[in-house]
């Protein structure tokens, strides 16, 4: 049935955003301080479908300088933390996009083990990205090298909070509404979005 829409679409000369809208998308993010999951509601919003959490087996510690110690640690050792959150239905699933904080300049260890632990091969994964200022670092990266048999479109970073300086979820009021505007252009210009 998905192959005759498909083929319909084709043949009618659907664009790829129209083309995008049969397809099922999984939104998957890791947040602390909630500006990674304003960005991932935005982005249910606007292309609909399902959103989860990570969340880990054994939580971060709420203290800032404990949580960067510790990252650091895991990232000199390629530690990946035990996920809490299971997916059963990934394979049912065309499109991921997959939204984490900059930590360390990095991508998070908890979503290192999700892209480790799930099998994205043949489909299609879009990155997304808060950070402190200081931008995605190497994070689009590990997305690539993590996902070496997924297509990985152009990803989405966006200024959120600053932890270090007690600012956390900024992502709200006139600033959500500026994020919004981002997020849909970027949707527009990767083609999931007419
Ligand atoms: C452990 C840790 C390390 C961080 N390292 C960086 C960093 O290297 N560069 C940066 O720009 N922001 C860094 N941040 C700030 C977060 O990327 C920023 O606050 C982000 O918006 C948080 O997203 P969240 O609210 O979804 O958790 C760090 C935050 C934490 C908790």
């Amino acid at each position: 049935m998905l192959g005759l829409i498909f083929g319909l679409c084709a043949s009618s000369g659907c664009s790829n955003a129209q083309s995008m809208a049969l397809k099922k998308i999984f939104i998957v993010y890791l947040s602390r301080t909630n500006n990674t999951k304003a960005i991932a509601e935005i982005i249910q919003r606007n292309v609909g479908r399902t959103l989860v959490a990570l969340e880990l087996e054994k939580p971060y510690p709420e203290n800032y300088q404990q949580t960067v110690q510790q990252v650091v640690k895991e990232n000199e050792t390629s530690y990946l933390p035990p996920l809490k959150t299971k997916i059963d239905s990934i394979q049912n699933y065309d499109v991921v996009f997959v939204g984490f904080p900059t930590w360390d300049m990095k991508m998070p260890p908890p979503m290192k083990s999700f892209l480790h632990q799930y099998d994205l091969s043949n489909k299609t994964v879009i990155p997304f990205n808060t950070n402190a200022g200081y931008g995605v670092g190497s994070g689009f990266q590990t997305v690539k090298e993590l996902c070496p048999d997924s297509k990985v479109l152009e990803g989405f970073c966006i200024t959120g909070g600053v932890e270090r300086d007690g600012v956390y979820f900024v992502i709200k009021d006139e600033k959500a509404k500026e994020a919004e505007t981002e997020v849909k252009k970027w949707l527009q210009k990767i083609k999931v979005r007419e």
